[in-house]
C-alpha cells in the first residue's frame, strides 16, 4: 500500500525516534526497512515495536492487520542493504557532522528520485541538504516522542526544497494520522524553540535550589496542565538531546538567554542521560 504515493520507506537509525517512525509507517501499510549499524539497537527496536503494537492492539487502537504489517518490517545493519526507497527518513544522533556523513553516503548510493527527510530536532535543514546533490528533494520531517502516540509532525522546507516535495511530505504525515505544523528553517523550528528553554530553565531553577525536582515537576504539571513536568520530560527525551538542542539554539540565535544550564551540562558529562541510561534527574529501574 502507499501513503501519498510513498510505497517504500527506509528509516535510518533505530533509536526511540527511528523505531517509532518505522512502526507508524508500517502500520499504515508502507513497506519499511529499518537500518542501524548497531545490532543491539536493532534487537531493542524489534522488541519495542512488538511491545508497542501489542499494547495499541490490546486497547483496540490498532487492527490485527497493522500488527501483521509491523511484522514485515525489514531490519538491516548496512547502508548497502537499503534498496531504492521512495523516501529516506534519517533519525540518527543529533550531531551535525555524523548526519552530514550519512547523507553524503546515502546521496551517492540511492537513486536520484529518492526524497531525503531528516527528523532532526533543531539542526538547519538547508545546511544538511547542502551535503547532498539533491537539496530540492530534501526536507525536515520532525516527529514527536513517543511517535506512535503523539499527533504532531513539524515539516520544515529548506531554502531549496521544491514545493511539491513539501506538499507530499505533509500529505504523508496526515496520511499517517498526524497533524502538520509548518515551520521555517530557524534553529529549533517551533516546538523545540519554545520547549527547550522551558526545560533549560527548570534545570536552572533546580541548580539554584528554588525547589526539588519533584516540586518543579509538580508545579508545572498541575499548575500548567502539562502531561509531564519539564524534568521528567527531559529524562524522557534524553538529556544529551536536550543539551544538543540548547547548543543549536545558543549558537544559531546568538542570544545568551539560550545558554545551556551548567547543571544540564554536568548531568550529561556524568552520563546521566535520562531513562535510557537508568539515571537522569531521576533514577529508573
Ligand atoms: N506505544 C504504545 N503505547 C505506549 C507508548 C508507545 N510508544 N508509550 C506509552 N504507551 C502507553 C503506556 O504503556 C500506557 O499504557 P496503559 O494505559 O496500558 O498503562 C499509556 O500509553 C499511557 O501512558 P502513561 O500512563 O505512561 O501516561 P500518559 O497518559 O501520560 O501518556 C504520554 C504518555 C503520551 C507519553 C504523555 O505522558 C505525554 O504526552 N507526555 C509528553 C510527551 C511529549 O511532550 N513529547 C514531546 C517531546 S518533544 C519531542 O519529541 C521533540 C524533540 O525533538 C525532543
Amino acid at each position: 500500500m502507499a501513503v501519498a504515493d510513498f510505497k517504500q520507506i527506509a528509516v535510518v537509525g533505530a533509536g526511540q525516534m527511528g523505531r517509532g517512525i518505522a512502526q507508524v509507517c508500517a502500520c499504515y501499510g508502507i513497506d519499511v526497512t529499518l537500518m542501524d549499524p548497531n545490532e543491539e539497537a536493532i534487537e531493542v527496536a524489534k522488541s519495542n515495536i512488538l511491545k508497542s503494537v501489542n499494547k495499541l492492539h490490546s486497547k483496540g487502537i490498532l487492527e490485527e492487520s497493522a500488527l501483521k504489517a509491523c511484522e514485515s518490517i525489514v531490519y538491516v545493519n548496512r547502508f548497502e542493504d537499503i534498496s531504492d526507497p521512495d523516501l529516506i527518513i534519517e533519525a540518527i544522533v543529533e550531531n551535525e557532522s555524523i548526519k552530514t556523513e550519512v547523507f553524503e553516503k546515502l546521496d551517492k548510493q540511492l537513486p536520484s528520485k529518492t526524497i531525503f527527510a531528516s527528523n532532526t530536532s533543531s539542526l538547519p535543514i538547508t545546511r544538511l541538504a547542502a551535503a547532498t546533490k539533491r537539496p530540492e528533494l530534501f526536507v525536515g520531517m520532525h516527529f514527536m516522542n513517543p511517535v506512535p502516540l503523539m499527533k504532531l509532525v513539524e515539516v520544515i522546507p529548506g531554502i531549496a526544497t521544491k514545493a511539491d516535495v513539501t506538499d507530499r511530505i505533509c500529505k504523508l504525515a496526515t496520511g499517517l494520522g498526524k497533524q502538520v505544523s509548518m515551520s521555517k528553517d530557524y534553529p529549533g523550528f517551533v516546538v523545540n524553540r519554545i520547549l527547550m528553554p522551558m526545560i533549560n530553565e527548570a534545570f536552572s531553577a533546580l541548580m539554584e535550589g528554588v525547589a526539588t525536582p519533584e516540586d518543579i515537576d509538580k508545579g508545572m504539571k498541575l499548575g500548567t496542565n502539562q502531561p509531564m513536568g519539564p524534568l521528567t520530560l527531559a529524562d524522557f527525551i534524553g538529556l544529551d538531546t536536550c543539551l544538543a538542542i540548547m547548543k543549536v539554539l545558543h549558537n544559531g540565535l546568538g542570544d545568551p538567554r539560550y545558554r545551556p544550564s551548567p547543571l544540564l551540562r554536568q548531568y550529561v558529562d556524568a552520563g546521566w542521560l535520562g531513562r535510557k541510561t537508568g539515571r537522569g534527574v531521576y533514577q529508573y529501574k
